[in-house]
């Protein structure tokens, strides 16, 4: 069988149908109006608070950032705050979350956010993604929920999300499906509501379609979901 990657990343034939899109957004932003988790770093668009949240978020469940969030916030107020700190002070602070490089990236995303950018976050998705400890998703998040554009995200929850709903079989971990992952969660994202609706895909993946045993029967996506009846067994 040949080696040759088949999926481009621009390639379209593969992406959800417009109504199945329309009805894939509707249905979740209608789920999450009803259950949707009010979290702190949702009741704000301000940077370096997103910035804040999804670094703790990257390996850290929300229960055990909820209380460190808020203490990291009155500690560091704002990147020039956190670029002044000496950066042991700063690993400390963040060691109950767990002793690894995210202070240290954090920090240093702060001190290049004063050196190069007025002490601003950039915005846009390439000069992220130069900063190390920002990679495609974390990107996709400060983009929709500080600056409301409309990018995407994948991370596992969503992730696990769209393949059971558009793709429904084959193997997930396959870099070409991955792939078609970000397409479609690209095809999706509208224009409007960016911040809702990716914020009501993360909470879908951790609420309904869990990993194990997902709610299918309370599930408003199970119309159009290509997995569905899921068979926990089976898959
Ligand atoms: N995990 C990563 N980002 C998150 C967010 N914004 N809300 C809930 N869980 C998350």
């Amino acid at each position: 069988m040949s080696k040759k990657r088949a999926a481009s990343p621009r390639r379209t034939d593969d992406l959800p149908a417009p109504a199945d899109r329309r009805r894939f957004r509707t249905s979740l932003l209608a789920w999450y109006g009803r259950h949707g988790r009010d979290l702190p770093w949702r009741r704000t668009d301000d940077p370096y608070h997103v910035l804040v949240s999804e670094i703790m978020l990257q390996q850290t469940q929300v229960d055990r950032v909820l209380p460190k969030y808020d203490e990291w916030l009155q500690r560091y107020p704002s990147l020039s705050a956190l670029a002044r700190a000496p950066e042991e002070q700063v690993v400390k602070a963040w060691y109950p979350l767990g002793y690894n490089i995210r202070p240290r990236r954090l920090h240093a995303i702060a001190r290049e956010a004063v050196a190069s950018y007025g002490g601003e976050l950039p915005s846009d998705e390439a000069t992220l993604r130069s900063f190390k400890g920002i990679g495609a998703y974390t990107a996709g998040a400060i983009r929709s929920f500080a600056f409301r554009q409309r990018a995407a995200i994948v991370d596992t929850n969503v992730a696990r999300v769209l393949f059971r709903v558009f793709v429904g079989t084959g193997d997930p971990k396959r870099h070409a499906v991955k792939q078609r992952l970000w397409r479609i969660s690209e095809a999706l994202v509208p224009r409007r509501h960016v911040f809702d609706f990716n914020q009501a895909l993360m909470d879908f993946g951790a609420m309904v379609c869990v990993a194990r045993k997902p709610r299918c029967l309370v599930c408003p996506l199970s119309r159009i979901c290509r997995a569905y009846p899921f068979d926990a067994d089976g898959q």
